[in-house]
C-alpha cells in the first residue's frame, strides 16, 4: 500500500517499487531482499504480489502464536481505542498485569520493561553492575560466551562474543570477557574477583543453534553460587515457549538471578522485559534506569494476551509434539543428504548444519514458498510459529528435499 506509484512503475511489480523506494531511502544494513511481505494469518504469509508462503521463521522467533492471532489482535485493537501511550510517571494497568503474570509463570519477582532484546540485556548488565556496587563489593566484570548474540547497542554488542559485530565500533565497553560456550572449566577460570555476572543464552540462537550438554546448566548455576556471581540468562530467543517449556531454563531445572525477554513476548508488538529476584532488584533505585515506551499500554496489552495464549492448557504440549515430529522428519532428510552435518535444537528452535554455506538453500526455499533463515554461515534455521501442524511440516520437508535436489546437495 504505497502512496505513490510512479509513471515508470507501470511495468514494475509492487515488490520492485517497494525495493526501489526502500533502497533510495533506508540505510542498507539488511542487504538485498527479494520479498516484500504484506499480510499474514496463522502459519501463512503473503507477499505484495499475493504469493503465499509458509512461515518457518516467525519473524525470528517473534510470532510464536502465528500471525495476527485473534486474541492478540483483539487486545491491540481494544487497547488502541482506549489508550495507546502514557509515561511511566503514572501506573499503567496492562503493565502491572503483565508483570504479575510473568511473576506467576517464572522465578522472577520483579520486572522492568523496555522495547526489545538489546534493551533488556542492557538493563540486565546495568542492574548487575549496580547491584554489586550497592553491596559495597563492586565487580563490574561480565563473562559471556564466544559466538553469543545479545544485541546491537554498544554494551550488548560488546557482550556479543562475535568479533564481526564489533568491527568499527571500538572502543567497546570495558569489563567484558568471553569463554567458549559449553565449557565449564573455561568459565570457572574466567570468573576472576572483578567479575560480578555471567551472561549466557540457554541455547545459542544466532550463533548457530548450539545446545550445550545436559549437565552444563546445573554446573553453571553451582559455579555462579560458589563464586558469588549473578547468572543472567538471555531468553530473548529461547523464551516464550520456543524450546518447549515457557522458559528454556525451566527445562534444565535451574533458575537464573536475572532473565531477559523480548521477541515472542508481544507476538510482534515490540516489547522487552528484564526479570529478577527481589534481592537483585534492590540494585536499582528510583531514577537508576528508565524507558519512555517501556511497558506502555499498547505493548503491555499485547503481551498480556500473548502470555495468556501461550500458557493456555495444552498449548506448549501440542507444540512439543510437533517438535518431535519435525525432528523425526529432519532425521530422514539428514539420512538421505550427505551435505547435512547435524540437525540440532530443542522444541521449535531448530538448526540444520550443512557442510557448506546455506545462503543458496535459504534463497531456494524462499522461492519455493518457505520463509526461513540462516544462523551463521552453514546453519539453516527453522523457527516456526508454535501453532505449526504436521501438514505444514510435511510440506516444508518435501520442499526442503526438492530444494536440496535442485542444488544437487
Ligand atoms: C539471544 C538474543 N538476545 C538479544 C537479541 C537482540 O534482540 P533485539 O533485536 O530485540 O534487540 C537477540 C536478537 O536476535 C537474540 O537472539
Amino acid at each position: 500500500m504505497l502512496p505513490v506509484l510512479t509513471e515508470s512503475s507501470v511495468h514494475m511489480t509492487l515488490t520492485d517499487e517497494i525495493k526501489a523506494l526502500n533502497d533510495a531511502h533506508v540505510i542498507n544494513t539488511y542487504g538485498e531482499r527479494t520479498v516484500a511481505l504484506s499480510r499474514g494469518e496463522g502459519m501463512l504469509l503473503w507477499d505484495a504480489e499475493g504469493k503465499e508462503y509458509l512461515d518457518f521463521f516467525a519473524g525470528i522467533a517473534v510470532c510464536n502464536l502465528g500471525h495476527c492471532h485473534p486474541a492478540v489482535t483483539q487486545a491491540i485493537c481494544d487497547q488502541a481505542k482506549k489508550l495507546v501511550h502514557v509515561s511511566n510517571l503514572y501506573y499503567i494497568e496492562a503493565q502491572t498485569l503483565l508483570a504479575a503474570a510473568l511473576c506467576k509463570h517464572s522465578f522472577a519477582e520483579k520486572w522492568f520493561f523496555c522495547n526489545g532484546g538489546a534493551e533488556a540485556n542492557e538493563a540486565a548488565i546495568k542492574l548487575a553492575r549496580r547491584y554489586w556496587e550497592k553491596q559495597g563489593t563492586p565487580k563490574p566484570g561480565i563473562v559471556t560466551a564466544q559466538q553469543s548474540f545479545h544485541g546491537r547497542t554498544i554494551a550488548t554488542v560488546t557482550a556479543t562474543g562475535q568479533p564481526k559485530y564489533h568491527d568499527g565500533f571500538q572502543p567497546l565497553v570495558p569489563g567484558f570477557s568471553y569463554v567458549p560456550y559449553n565449557d565449564l572449566a573455561a568459565l570457572e577460570a574466567a570468573i576472576t574477583p572483578d567479575v560480578g555476572a555471567v551472561l549466557l543464552e540457554p541455547i545459542q540462537g544466532e550463533g548457530g543453534v548450539r545446545v550445550p550438554d545436559e549437565a552444563y546448566w546445573k554446573q553453571v548455576r553451582q559455579l555462579c553460587d560458589d563464586k558469588n556471581v549473578l547468572l543472567i540468562l538471555d531468553e530473548v530467543q529461547t523464551g516464550l515457549g520456543r524450546t518447549g517449556p515457557l522458559f528454556a531454563h525451566q527445562g534444565y531445572g535451574i533458575t537464573p538471578d536475572i532473565m531477559t525477554l523480548a521477541k515472542g513476548l508481544g507476538n510482534g508488538v515490540p516489547i522487552g522485559a528484564m526479570g529478577c529476584t527481589d534481592g537483585v532488584a534492590t540494585g536499582f533505585d528510583v531514577g537508576s534506569h528508565a524507558c519512555t515506551f517501556g511497558g506502555n499500554p499498547l505493548s503491555a496489552a499485547a503481551a498480556v494476551a500473548t502470555l495468556s495464549a501461550l500458557t493456555a492448557p495444552g498449548f506448549l504440549e501440542a507444540a512439543q509434539e510437533q517438535s518431535t515430529y519435525l525432528f523425526a522428519r529432519l532425521a530422514e532428510v539428514a539420512a538421505s543428504c550427505d551435505a547435512v552435518v547435524e540437525v540440532r535444537g530443542k522444541g521449535l528452535m531448530v538448526g540444520i548444519e550443512f557442510d557448506q554455506p546455506v545462503a543458496p538453500l535459504v534463497t531456494t526455499l524462499i522461492d519455493s514458498g518457505v520463509i526461513c533463515g540462516p544462523a551463521g554461515p552453514n546453519v539453516l534455521r527453522f523457527l516456526p510459529p508454535l501453532i505449526v501442524e504436521e501438514s505444514h511440516i510435511d510440506r516444508v520437508i518435501s520442499l526442503l528435499k526438492a530444494s536440496l535436489g535442485a542444488l544437487k546437495w
